[in-house]
């Protein structure tokens, strides 16, 4: 039987910087990462903005920093994990560094610090506009190199084998599908890290891409794991209008941060009648404000206009984003924008103590799809990639520390699962994905949908894709529809039980 000694679930920065410290440190241990898809295809790699560490500290300081993230957070932040994030970025920024990750630097050869909504400083670290890709790359050669650590690409992992016994569960290996040779397998492990990110496919405007189903919070709450916040789902307010792509593009927050305006049809700034803080206010308000405008003016989309702008530091700064736009026949120069807000960071999910440990035991769980405590009820944009790094360091020294209590168990409860064969038809699984991005889009943005009725019918599609997998034997596409509509449930249950419903996005 397949065995490890650390399972890592996701590819993100979260999973690598876990399985990069931890294999260093501990070469006694077998670390297995399984990705769903390609090790690529994670939303670390489309991460734009950067990361929140304060190195300045003649203009910045620790304390300014976690006044922003709690003042972002709405009242809702844990403070002691923020004090802890915020005080320990220097350390894993260092970590990033000895690897080879690079950031911009000015003329000065001094850190190039960006700004971004709720920063009352100039503190974000940047790779020009692909942030994200740089540190994926660079975690990846490392991790390749590991001879401890093995990267299962296509390995789609179904559902953790759990047992309970007085009160107490624990997580002791993982059902997966093996894409390639189209079979389900079972993997013992005597520790599992969920790194699997959000689920901002659930929304019909998103900038997360298809993977982000909520796979593991879907997984960690079927595991008996406790499931929290998942009411507040962060929408980014500058995603790049589009009728039919999915994920849209993002335009960095770090763009407004550069000076750019958010403007209507009638080509005026509109965001001081909301905030003093205008296009810098935090993403909560200035996506409720552009929802707001929308309504108002019935229209599709706002604007971000960057005409103002010296065109040749834009484009030097964001080149992907200028030839995404010239691409798409937008001239900077001359053309404004179009943007909507677009789901873009799951601020809830699987909770999580100081050390990234689950109320399960043997399971972990970091980065987005954790509720660590730090990001309340918004996350400070640039803190993710942040929370992820510290997050992979306390979860890699507890786990040093604890693992040896731990052995394999080889107790399996076998749960039902469709066949394991499967025909390719993504087709019919798509058309359920869009109703259900519908019937949660609008749930979540109208603030007048019964929750009780949205409920009822997301219940309904799941039937049909129960009854889609006994008639055609879909398997890979069915399982992550189960845990979209396991999470769409979650959020619903979530916002009904703070009595969000009224103001969704406002929280
Ligand atoms: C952005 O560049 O606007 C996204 C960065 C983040 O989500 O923090």
């Amino acid at each position: 039987m397949l065995k490890t000694d650390i399972l890592i679930v996701g590819s993100g920065i979260s999973g690598l910087f876990f399985a990069m410290k931890t294999a260093k440190k501990r070469p006694d241990l077998s670390l297995v990462i399984m990705a769903k898809e390609t090790a690529k295809n994670t939303n670390t790699r489309l991460a734009q903005g950067g990361i929140a560490v304060v190195t300045d500290l003649s203009a910045d300081s620790f304390e300014q920093h976690i006044k922003d993230t709690l003042e972002a957070g709405g009242g809702h932040c844990d403070e002691e994990i923020v004090k802890m994030v915020v005080h320990q970025a220097p350390e894993r920024l260092k970590e990033l560094l000895e690897i080879g990750t690079s950031f911009d630097k000015n003329e000065e050869g001094k850190w190039d610090l960006g700004l971004e909504g709720g920063h009352s400083q100039n503190r974000i670290l940047h790779h020009k506009d692909n942030s994200g890709l740089e540190i994926e790359q660079k975690l990846l050669k490392i991790i390749k190199q590991l001879p401890n650590v093995e990267l299962w690409e296509n390995h789609q992992v179904i559902d953790l084998n759990t047992d309970t016994k007085k009160d107490k569960t624990t997580c002791s290996g993982a059902f997966f599908y093996d894409k390639k040779h189209n079979r389900i397998k079972y993997i013992r492990a005597r520790t599992i890290v969920l790194c699997t990110g959000g689920c901002g496919q659930l929304f019909e405007n998103t900038t997360n891409p298809k993977i982000a189903t909520g796979d593991g919070v879907a997984m960690a709450a079927r595991a008996g794991a406790q499931i929290e916040d998942m009411e507040y789902i962060q929408f980014h307010p500058t995603a790049l209008y589009s009728k039919s792509q999915n994920p849209l593009f993002l335009i960095s927050e770090a763009v407004r941060g550069f000076g750019a305006y958010i403007v209507n049809e009638d080509q005026k700034r509109f965001l001081f009648k909301y905030d003093a803080r205008g296009e810098l206010a935090t993403r909560d308000i200035i996506s409720q404000a552009i929802f707001k405008e929308l309504q108002y003016s019935a229209q599709d989309y706002m604007y971000l206009d960057c005409r103002h702008l010296d065109q040749d530091a834009f484009s030097y700064h964001f080149p992907m984003i200028t030839s995404h736009c010239n691409e798409n026949g937008i001239n900077l120069k001359k053309d404004l924008i179009p943007i909507v807000p677009a789901a873009h960071y799951q601020c809830g999910g699987i909770k999580v103590n100081q050390n990234g440990r689950t109320g399960v035991k043997n399971l972990y769980a970091i980065g987005e799809c954790a509720r660590t405590g730090l990001h309340g009820k918004n996350r400070l944009a640039s803190n993710s990639l942040l929370e992820a790094l510290v997050f992979a360091h306390q979860a890699s020294e507890d786990i040093d520390k604890t693992i040896a209590a731990f052995t394999y168990s080889s107790k399996i409860v076998i749960p039902k699962f469709p066949k394991a064969e499967q025909s390719n038809d993504y087709h019919v699984f798509d058309i359920l994905k869009k109703e259900l991005q519908i019937l949660v889009t609008a749930f979540y943005t109208s603030g007048n949908c019964n929750a009780a009725l949205t409920k009822a019918k997301i219940e309904i599609l799941h039937e049909e894709a129960v009854s889609l997998i006994k008639s055609h034997e879909i398997t890979i596409p069915f399982i992550e529809f189960s845990n979209m509509t396991a999470t769409a449930l979650l959020i619903i249950e979530q916002c009904k039980k703070q009595n969000t419903l009224s103001d969704p996005i406002k929280n």
